[in-house]
C-alpha cells in the first residue's frame, strides 16, 4: 500500500533562463531559451513522491497573486492533498529566477514571498494529519522556527522526519534538531553546519558523527556526481552514483529527497531507498525543467530497463 508523506515546506514559481553565459554588470546578452514552471524545494519533493505513488499532503502558503491558484491547481493535478495549503494574505508568491548553462549547471535566486509566512500555528492546524504520516519532509525555504516546531511535533508522534538543509544557512541551530531521523546535507552544508572540514572520507564521517552525537538519527551526505554516503551509529554505507549526461540539474536534489521519502515510506531500508533515489534523480537530470523533469512510476520503469 502507498506510504503517507507530509511535506512542510515551500512552493515557488521557477523562471528558468537557459544561457550561453551570464551577462556582466551593465551588459545585455541574448539567451537562447526560457521556461516557466512549478518549483520550490517543498513542492518539488512532494511532487516527486506523489508521481512515484505515495499519498502526499502539503503544508504550505501560496501567494495572494496570479500564481497562488496555479500552485494549488498544480498540487491537485499531481494528486497531492491540499487541505493544509493556505493563501498568505497580501503576499506575493515565492519565485525563483534560475539560470542554466549549456553544461546543465544552474545558478538560483529565491524570493521566499508567501513561504516566509508559513508558521508553527499552520503546522499545529495540520497536526492530526501529520501524525498519521509515515514520513515528514522539511527543507529551509520556510522560517526556521516552523522547521524546529515540526521536528518536535513529529518526534512526539513517533513520525520519521527528513530535513534537507537547503538552502544552507549558518543560522540553523543543530541543538533544535534533536529527534530528527534523517539529515541530508551536501559536503559544503555539512562543513558550514558543523564547522568541521569535509575534504575526505574520514573527515565527512567525523563531521556526520558529530551530528549523530547531538541527537540526529542518521546523516545522508549527498556528494553530487559522486553519489551519497549514509552515516549511522553502526558505520557508513556508500551509495554509488548513477552516471548520466546532464541536461538540466535544477531540482535533482529534490528528486533525490522526494523519492527517498517515497521508498522509505514504502518500507525499504534506508540504504536501498537511497540507491533507488539516486536512479530517480539521475533520470531528472536528463530532462529540462524542475517538476517537469520528474518521472512517473511508469517512466522510471522504462528507464530502469534501458
Ligand atoms: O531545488 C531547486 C529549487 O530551488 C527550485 O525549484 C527553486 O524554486 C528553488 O526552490
Ligand atoms: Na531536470
Amino acid at each position: 500500500s502507498a506510504g503517507r508523506i507530509g511535506v512542510v515546506g515551500s512552493n515557488m514559481i521557477d523562471l528558468i533562463t537557459y544561457i550561453d553565459r551570464m551577462p556582466g554588470p551593465g551588459e545585455t546578452v541574448e539567451a537562447p531559451d526560457f521556461q516557466i514552471g512549478f518549483g520550490g524545494k517543498g513542492a518539488n519533493q512532494a511532487v516527486a513522491a506523489a508521481r512515484l505513488g505515495s499519498s502526499v499532503m502539503m503544508v504550505t502558503r501560496v501567494g495572494d497573486d496570479i500564481f497562488g491558484p496555479q500552485q494549488l491547481r498544480n498540487f491537485q493535478d499531481n494528486g497531492i492533498d491540499t487541505t493544509h495549503v493556505q493563501t498568505a494574505p497580501g503576499k506575493a508568491s515565492g519565485v525563483a529566477p534560475i539560470f542554466v548553462d549549456a553544461s546543465g549547471e544552474n545558478a538560483i535566486l529565491i524570493v521566499k514571498g508567501a513561504n516566509a509566512m508559513l508558521s508553527s500555528a499552520d503546522v499545529d492546524a495540520a497536526e492530526a494529519d501529520l501524525a498519521a504520516c509515515d514520513v515528514i519532509l522539511l527543507q529551509l525555504e520556510v522560517p526556521l522556527e516552523t522547521v524546529y516546531h515540526t521536528i518536535a511535533l513529529a518526534a512526539r508522534h513517533g513520525v520519521t522526519t527528513v530535513l534537507n538543509p537547503a538552502p544552507a544557512t549558518p543560522d540553523l541551530d543543530i541543538a533544535r534538531l534533536n529527534g530528527l531521523t534523517f539529515f541530508t546535507p551536501n559536503e559544503s552544508e555539512l562543513a558550514t553546519l558543523t564547522g568541521m572540514p569535509t575534504g575526505d572520507d574520514a573527515e565527512i564521517r567525523a563531521a556526520a558523527n558529530s551530528l549523530i552525537a547531538r541527537g540526529i538519527g542518521q546523516v545522508v551526505v549527498t556528494l553530487g556526481s559522486r553519489g551519497a554516503r549514509l552515516v549511522t551509529q553502526g558505520g557508513t554505507v556508500d551509495i554509488p552514483p548513477v552516471p548520466v549526461t546532464p541536461v538540466d540539474t535544477t531540482g535533482a536534489g529534490d528528486a533525490f529527497i522526494g523519492s527517498f521519502a517515497h521508498y522509505l515510506a514504502s518500507g525499504l531500508p534506508p540504504r536501498d531507498a537511497l540507491a533507488r533515489a539516486a536512479r530517480y534523480a539521475a533520470l531528472s537530470i536528463t530532462r529540462r525543467g524542475t517538476q517537469k523533469s520528474y518521472a512517473t512510476r511508469d517512466e522510471l520503469a522504462a528507464f530502469d530497463t534501458e
